[in-house]
């Protein structure tokens, strides 16, 4: 293009014969010139918008690591402050030392005051006494904090008394009960020591109570859990289950045990399913909290699981009965991890054989029901 227009400036010189040559000479000259300062333009405006080009491409990524870079910040205080704030009050994931002390029983299998026959639920008062189903000897026994021995609360008080599962009921100074002899449940007032009949429910059935003073019932046969509160005309509502038995999210394999929180979910270990299912209130099918992954003893399996607590923080914990070991799940994990056991089946204390039950203390001590040991084990929290 340059030299096209230097060839076209000689052309015209050429053409313009007419003209004097100084005239022609000049006028060339001066065209060189426009053209030179057109090119130096051309190269300046190409100088100058070429590294623009350049910045412009690469700004996105720029605009992103300086996003980043934002991001991070954010979250390192984020972390910080929540770990400050949970240091103070709570450790993030709450640990307890492996290996347990022999608070009651663990002294073979009989009916003596020092003995459990096939202990299951239990209850820790302020006072870290133990109140303890003693189903084989088919009775209820309190082991006052540091004692070697117990104290029977509910014996055999007639021929048939056969109780399977209780819950504290604080408000009444009462037990409740489910007895297997009688088929029904009844709620036994300390105080005068009689008794109320409640409902009349065909075994194998599970109890819990919420805040609210609602009685929760596992049905096993049925797959089912009802709620029934103090004046009910009915045997209750179902609030999970009640679709019969399979693996769906609405059904249940055999569920045990139930957990009710402050906000009325209820969590039932689904035994036959090997998980865990947590119904808000109000739901019609449950959610997975924990196992679901057929029978097995990896992390994310259980085997057969019993006894299920959801403490302060939602943490779910799960006496995973056929793996001998306490499992914590916190929400949304694929994996739990091992609270306590796990160390094989034994009586070791270190072990376990057969956790059914859990509970804690006021302080956050672990207690686990030892079945097959026939013994309650303390873990104590571990501050370290
Ligand atoms: C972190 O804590 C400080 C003071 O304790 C507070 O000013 C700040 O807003 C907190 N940051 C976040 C992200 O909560
Ligand atoms: C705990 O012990 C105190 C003092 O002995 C007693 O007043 C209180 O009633 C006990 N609590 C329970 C739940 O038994
Ligand atoms: C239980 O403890 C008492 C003292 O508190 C003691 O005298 C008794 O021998 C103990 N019993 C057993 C079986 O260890
Ligand atoms: C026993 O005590 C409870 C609660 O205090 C009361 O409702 C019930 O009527 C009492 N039973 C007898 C027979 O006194
Ligand atoms: C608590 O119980 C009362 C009856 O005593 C009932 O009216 C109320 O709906 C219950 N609340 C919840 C959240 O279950
Ligand atoms: C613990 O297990 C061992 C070996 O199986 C057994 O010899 C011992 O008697 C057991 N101890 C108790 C207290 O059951």
């Amino acid at each position: 293009m340059i030299l096209d227009n230097i060839e076209t400036c000689d052309n015209e010189q050429v053409k313009l014969k007419s003209t004097t040559q100084s005239r022609s000479l000049s006028q060339c000259f001066q065209k060189r010139k426009l053209i030179w300062i057109i090119i130096f333009i051309v190269v300046i405006i190409l100088i100058i918008i070429i590294p623009i080009v350049i910045i412009k491409t690469k700004k996105s990524n720029v605009i992103q690591i300086s996003a980043t870079v934002e991001i991070t910040t954010q979250e390192t205080t984020e972390t910080l402050n929540e770990s400050t704030t949970e240091e103070r009050i709570l450790p993030k994931y709450k640990k307890w030392k492996q290996q347990g002390i022999t608070v009651a029983g663990g002294n073979g299998d009989g009916d003596q005051l020092n003995q459990l026959g096939f202990p299951g639920t239990i209850n820790i008062d302020e006072n870290k006494t133990i109140l303890i189903l003693d189903k084989n000897n088919r009775r209820i026994v309190e082991w006052k904090y540091g004692s070697n021995s117990s104290q029977i609360i509910l014996g055999v008080y007639d021929r048939l008394f056969y109780p399977t599962d209780i819950v504290v009921d604080k408000e009444n100074n009462a037990l409740i009960i489910y007895d297997t002899g009688s088929r029904r449940i009844i709620r036994w007032f300390r105080e005068n020591q009689t008794i109320q009949e409640i409902l009349a429910f065909n075994p194998n059935i599970y109890l819990a109570m919420d805040k609210n003073g609602s009685i929760y019932i596992c049905d096993y046969y049925a797959n089912e859990v009802r709620r029934w509160k103090d004046g009910d005309k009915t045997r209750g509502t179902i609030v999970a289950g009640g679709n019969g038995y399979g693996t769906d999210l609405n059904q249940f394999r055999s569920p045990r045990c139930i957990f009710v929180d402050d906000d009325y979910s209820v969590f039932v270990s689904d035994w036959g399913n090997d998980r865990v299912m947590k119904w808000k209130q109000g739901a019609t099918e449950g959610i997975a909290v924990a196992g679901w992954n057929n029978n097995g003893g990896n992390l994310d399996q259980l085997s057969n699981p019993e006894g299920v607590l959801v403490d302060q923080l939602g943490h779910i914990y799960v006496a995973d009965y056929n793996n001998h070991r306490v499992v914590r799940w916190c929400d949304g994990d694929i994996y739990g991890s091992v609270v306590v056991g796990g160390n094989g089946v034994g009586n070791g204390s270190n072990q376990l054989n057969s956790p059914a039950r859990l509970s804690f203390d006021t302080e956050g001590n672990l207690y686990v029901v030892d079945q097959r040991n026939r013994r309650v084990q303390k873990f104590e929290i571990s501050h370290d």
